[in-house]
């Protein structure tokens, strides 16, 4: 009886994994070293180290894994494990711009699955494919914390707000034909390699990056202004049986306040 055998790929890096060149090598190591000595425990590197040796590459290859398991005394199958456990390591060769939409719960219904839609079909590619010139990895992805700026998208991490299928077709245009795109908020965008190794924890020098990091939007602080009392109050709920607050305006169309808005 001939037994027939089956290619089946879990996701494993195939070993022995090729060398770095030994230039590469002798700078990596130099840049892992300096990572993992911030930590008490050098196993606690293993994330910024990922990202490093995704800085190389544009990918975390079987080599950086094999580098990583090196460096930190893990074996292979322990990176990888986390590896393939977060999504912001990329496990093959993709694009320079990392183009994330939101097609969570509030962005999908605020125009997020609308716009991976579009972008689909204008790049010509589907989930997690990279366009054939290499310039822009399509994927959706989930909440990114930024839902009162919804629906939006990521390029390199970078927020893009409040986005329309419009709006996000002019953005990937651009990142092709090499214009320069702002972010909505944050540091000017760069490349793919080079926000993993910023990512890796090695300082942004480039000229006002860091000041441009800013803080939260207006929208994220309408709630903190409402506490002060520096907004209006809005329309509330009060609980069954109580008239809510006594300051509250009441609404013309509904003279017996928030609490008569339970029922609608
Ligand atoms: S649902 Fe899109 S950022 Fe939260």
């Amino acid at each position: 009886m001939t037994e027939t055998r089956q290619e089946v790929s879990l996701g494993m890096p195939q070993l022995p994994a090729p060398a770095y060149p030994a230039e590469v090598r002798a700078r990596l190591e130099a840049d892992a070293k300096e990572v993992i000595a911030r930590y008490p425990g050098s196993r606690s590197a293993l994330l910024p180290l990922l990202h490093l040796v995704q800085s190389e590459e544009g990918y975390v290859s079987r080599t950086g894994m094999a580098f990583c398991a090196e460096l930190l005394g893990l074996t292979t199958a322990e990176v990888t494990a986390v590896a393939t456990f977060y999504t912001m390591y990329r496990r093959k060769p993709s694009g320079d711009y990392q183009v994330g939409v939101c097609t969570n719960t509030l962005c999908a219904v605020m125009g997020g699955d609308a716009i991976f839609d579009r972008l689909k079909e204008h790049l010509g590619v589907g989930n997690d494919e990279t366009t054939e010139d290499g310039k822009v990895t399509l994927e959706h992805i989930e909440c990114n914390a930024a839902c009162d700026f919804a629906p939006v998208v990521m390029v390199n991490w970078e927020f893009f707000d409040n986005q329309t299928p419009e709006s996000a077709t002019r953005l990937v245009d651009d990142l092709i034909a090499g214009r320069t795109v702002e972010p909505t908020r944050g540091a000017p965008l760069c490349s793919y390699k080079e926000t993993s190794r910023i990512l890796a924890g090695f300082p942004d020098e480039r000229p006002g990056a860091v000041e441009a990091s800013g803080g939260a939007g207006p929208a994220s602080l309408i709630g903190l202004r409402l506490a002060r009392g520096e907004e209006p109050y809005p329309r509330v709920v009060a609980p069954r049986g109580e008239s809510g607050h006594a300051d509250a305006p009441q609404d013309p169309e509904h003279p017996s306040g928030p609490t008569g808005e339970e029922g609608e």
